[in-house]
């Protein structure tokens, strides 16, 4: 959702005559899109602006602005820490990113702006489209009614807005006019998209899927409670639907779960994990997990090992419980597990989902799969993409010919987090070099 947000707010000030500067000494204005969901995140926003200062001493005029969550958190109290900081913005100002720079840049006016959207149901937001990806994030909804009590988003970012459908399809055709493959929705909590309107998450992916030119759809982030079976029985059935899925389960015992308010039990996961794989038995399934929530003891931290032992999921996104101002687990404080302690169980954690991770992809070898072409490595070594599944495939003998298209690859290698393998319209490259170039990777 940053990264989207991040495009926007640097296609409107392309728009408005400005551009993007690679190199961090030359630029007039410096922006910091956050995220505040871990403390962790917060620290490397205030670490950064600390490595910036000799920067604005150098060249008094230059604007810093901090946009983003954490800028919503800390508003004004940011602005009155970091003296060399011009601009504090939450999520909801994204749209004024114009004219909150020109103010700072032509009035020299230190700034916060962290008013929130008027309640209401939808909103609208039609994508700034200029050179659109492959395969590009589309954000459908803002906000969050959920209040899990670990969870600082429904604070930073409001409660549950949608986009009206036809203003989202609207923007899938003009990515798909400019040579677009994918969409991946995005949105906090996806499932309830149309929440208060007569639209829903089910009719958009509908409609999605007869957008001609539009080969792939995915979305992002469900909720165990909110998946209902009318979105699950879509998997396997809609023909450009991705037969892959973000499910966050966060821990496996029931107690904890409750105290996280989630509102489903572990069986009720597991119940949800079962439906998906009978509409699309070949599913690919990843999660997040929070471990050491306060109070959570070795036997509740045990059952969270079982879930994840039990699913088999392709990707596990694992953290450590962070405590955020403001939310209810705040009140739990003094049941926190000591970090100690966390670090061991993550390491536990880790060495069931790793191996699972590379059990998935290990599956893969052998087969011929279709990998829509997105860019060169980051050493522009190999061109690489996705496959069905959203594994990231590296293609070792791929050109640029094959670039924004979506090609047959035979898999031959992987690892926990990728897939290697050759496009079946070039030849292969000799084994020597193959083995020079994937030593290097
Ligand atoms: N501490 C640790 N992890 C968190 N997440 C959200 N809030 C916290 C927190 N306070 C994790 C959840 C969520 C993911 C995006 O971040 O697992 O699904
Ligand atoms: Fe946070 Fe997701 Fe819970 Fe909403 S559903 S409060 S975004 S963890």
């Amino acid at each position: 959702m940053n990264v989207y947000d991040s495009d926007r707010m640097a296609a409107s000030l392309r728009e408005n005559g400005y551009w993007f500067e690679p190199n961090l000494t030359e630029a007039d204005v410096i922006l910091i899109n956050t995220c505040s969901i871990r403390a962790k995140s917060e620290q490397k926003v205030l670490s950064l602006l600390g490595q910036l200062k000799p920067l604005k001493d150098k060249k008094p005029d230059l604007v810093i602005g901090v946009s983003g969550c954490v800028g919503q958190r800390m508003g004004r109290s940011l602005l009155q820490r970091v003296h060399h900081l011009d601009l504090v913005f939450g999520p909801d100002s994204v749209e004024r990113v114009v004219s909150l720079v020109e103010g700072a840049k032509k009035q020299g006016k230190r700034t916060v702006d962290t008013q929130m959207d008027a309640p209401g149901r939808t909103y609208s937001q039609p994508a700034i489209v200029h050179q659109a990806r492959p395969s590009e994030f589309l954000t459908i909804m803002k906000g969050c009614d959920h209040f899990c009590t670990y969870c600082i988003v429904p604070f930073v970012r409001g409660r549950e807005k949608s986009r009206p459908i036809a203003e989202v399809i609207q923007d899938v055709e003009k990515l798909v006019a400019q040579g677009t493959k994918e969409v991946v929705f995005l949105g906090q909590n996806i499932n309830t998209y149309g929440k208060g309107t007569s639209e829903n998450l089910a009719q958009l992916i509908e409609r999605a899927n007869s957008v001609s030119g539009l080969e792939r759809i995915r979305y992002v982030t469900s909720h165990p409670r909110d998946l209902g079976v009318d979105l699950i029985e879509q998997f396997g059935r809609v023909e450009k639907l991705c037969p892959s899925l973000h499910l966050p389960f966060q821990a496996g015992s029931d107690r904890i779960l409750k105290r996280m308010s989630r509102l489903y039990t572990r069986d009720q996961y597991l119940s949800k994990i079962e439906l998906l794989r009978k509409a699309c038995p070949d599913i690919s399934l990843s999660t997040d997990i929070i471990v050491g929530f306060p109070g959570e003891t070795e036997e509740e931290f045990e059952q969270t090992l079982e879930v994840a032992r039990q699913v088999g999921f392709a990707q596990c996104y694992m953290f450590k419980y962070s405590p955020r101002p403001g939310t209810r687990a705040m009140s739990y404080q003094d049941e926190l597990v000591p970090e100690a302690v966390q670090d061991e169980r993550l390491k536990r954690l880790q060495a069931i989902a790793v191996p699972s991770s590379e059990a998935e992809n290990r599956r893969m070898v052998g087969r011929r799969v279709p990998v829509l072409v997105e860019a060169l490595d980051k050493k522009d070594l190999f061109y690489s993409g996705r496959d069905p599944y959203g594994k990231r495939v590296h293609i070792l003998n791929a050109g640029q010919a094959c670039l924004g298209k979506i090609v047959d690859v035979d898999i031959t290698e992987s690892n926990a987090s990728n897939l290697r393998g050759y496009y079946v319209g070039a030849p292969r490259i000799n084994r020597g070099l193959e083995t020079r170039l994937s030593a290097s990777l």
